[in-house]
């Protein structure tokens, strides 16, 4: 039997976190991603959504119950029953990540590790044009998955009317009590923001004219010079 649904806890705090922070890491990446004048910031940024994976990565083993992959990695039949339960009308109620949507996900943590780094060997001439292309293409599938999950969030949430935007941000769902996660890990949470924020004032003393710094010049400087003269 189970107990009446309430308002339950389901997403700690460093995931949500992680899932904010990743977005406009990717979002501010893109955008920063086509002029040398913006590079140090476009390079910051990858950095900091490559920390960010590390961190998730992580989290989906030693994590809270609804951020483990174990929790909602699910095979290509699970997929098949929600998106065909979806068409005709009656999705699936999961807690945590549905299957269509886990799926998203993956191919996002799969994308993002790759983008950063390809981004990380162009950034240190590892290697010829492939390497900027294959950067290049990477993020481009990220945008593209980018607009079917976003999709995915606005169909799931409108069927099932059930704010799943709204959840992100406060990680609460309806749901059976003995669903719910017990802590938000707040000092994770703080943990994070400490690492993010100490990396970024690091980085600041590298951006003379402000954070759209023209790192061409340390570039070519670095040709002779150590790594750290380009940062
Ligand atoms: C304004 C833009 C965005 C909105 C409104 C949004 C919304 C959401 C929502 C509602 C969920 C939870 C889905 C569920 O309940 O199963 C989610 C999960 C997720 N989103 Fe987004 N998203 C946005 C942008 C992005 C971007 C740009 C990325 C890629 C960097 C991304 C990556 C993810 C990942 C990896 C998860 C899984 C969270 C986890 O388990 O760690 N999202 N998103």
């Amino acid at each position: 039997m189970t107990s009446p649904k309430s308002s339950i806890l389901v997403w700690d705090l460093p995931l949500r976190l992680f899932h904010w922070m990743a977005a406009l890491s990717f979002a501010g990446a893109w955008l920063t991603a086509e002029t040398e004048r913006w590079r140090l910031l476009h390079v910051t940024l990858g950095y900091t959504l490559a920390g960010l994976l590390v961190f998730r990565l992580l989290w989906g083993l030693i994590g809270t119950r609804h951020a483990r992959f174990a929790d909602f990695v699910r095979g290509p039949g699970a997929v098949r029953r929600y998106v065909v339960a979806l068409l005709r009308g009656r999705p699936e109620h999961h807690v945590g990540h549905n299957p269509a949507g886990a799926l998203a996900i993956m191919a996002l943590l799969t994308l993002g590790s790759l983008s950063a780094v390809t981004g990380w060997a162009v950034y240190e001439q590892l290697g010829g044009d492939w390497l900027s292309a294959a950067h290049d293409i990477a993020a481009s599938v990220m945008l593209a998955v980018v607009g079917v999950h976003l999709l995915g969030v606005v169909v799931a949430s409108w069927l099932r009317q059930e704010n799943l935007v709204a959840s992100m941000i406060t990680g609460r769902k309806a749901g059976a009590p003995e669903q719910g996660i017990r802590s938000a890990w707040r000092s994770v949470a703080a943990l994070m923001l400490v690492a993010v924020m100490s990396y970024w004032w690091l980085q600041w003393p590298s951006a003379p004219d402000g954070v759209g710094a023209d790192t061409s010049q340390l570039k070519r400087n670095s040709d002779g010079g150590s790594n750290s003269e380009r940062r």
